[in-house]
């Protein structure tokens, strides 16, 4: 983390787990745990659509933000099953998750709908949170940062340099994710630096010295303070370790340092 130069963000990602009523006692337990986390760091919790009002209702006033965990490219129309980003703002969205690999693996999100989706959501006031990350096969291929470079690369383009610093980045290797592997502090610093060398390349260093990147993969309320401590490292996706607010509270706590 560096705070001087760009914002932390501690983000959870439900997925699809959680009902419109466990809501409450969760956004009331997680609240009393976290005082003053505004004064180091934001937190989203990012839920399925349909609990995006209970969790908007739940937290407000609590400077917790809340978040998708996908939207639609297109604005409006026949678009059967999809959710665009004036309907997320509508009840109270801030974020929205962009190109997760689980999308990219079961849904057929490819590199394209990632840009498209991103594009989408820089024309609203939505924070996007954009997800990439190497399979276990990438990683010992030894292409980790030439594919990671290419999906940043993908994601942003026709992206401009003040949209580059609202936007977030979160390096999440794949094969860390759900699995209890988490990536060695050490490696996760080094993807999160060559992202961030990535986006210099396109924009410039001011511009990638603003971006948050943060990592995600088994991120929990025991590695959390030595991957945050990391130079690159600006906040965290955390998917198993955010469903019970005492491990998410640690985590957010983790990053006051
Ligand atoms: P995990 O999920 O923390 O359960 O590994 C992270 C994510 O997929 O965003």
């Amino acid at each position: 983390m560096n705070r001087d130069l760009r914002k932390t963000v501690i983000a959870g990602n439900w997925k699809m787990n959680m009902l419109a009523s466990d809501v409450e006692t969760f956004a009331s337990g997680l609240t009393s745990l976290i005082s003053g986390f505004k004064s180091w760091c934001d937190v989203v919790i990012c839920t399925p659509f349909v609990n995006l009002p209970a969790a908007a209702e739940a937290f407000k006033g609590s400077d917790v933000g809340v978040g998708a965990q996908n939207m639609s490219q297109f604005e409006s129309g026949a678009y059967t099953g999809e959710v665009s980003t004036a309907q997320l703002s509508d009840v109270g969205t801030e974020y929205v998750i962009i190109g997760h690999s689980e999308r990219r693996q079961y849904f057929g999100e490819t590199d394209k709908s990632v840009n498209e989706k991103l594009v989408a959501c820089l024309k609203s006031p939505l924070v996007p949170i954009v997800c990439v990350g190497e399979t276990l096969s990438e990683r010992e291929t030894g292409i980790t940062f030439d594919l990671v470079a290419m999906q940043v690369k993908a994601a942003l383009f026709s992206v401009s340099a003040s949209d580059m610093r609202r936007t977030i980045i979160a390096y999440e290797p794949v094969w860390a994710i759900g699995t209890g592997k988490t990536a060695t502090p050490e490696d996760a610093q080094e993807v999160c630096k060559a992202i961030r060398k990535v986006i210099e390349g396109l924009y410039d260093k001011a511009t990638a010295d603003a971006v948050t990147i943060q990592y995600g993969g088994s991120m929990n309320d025991k590695n959390a303070k030595e991957l945050l401590a990391q130079p690159d490292i600006d906040g965290g996706l955390i998917g198993g370790a955010s469903l019970k607010p005492d491990s998410f509270a640690v985590i957010v706590n983790a990053a006051n340092q």
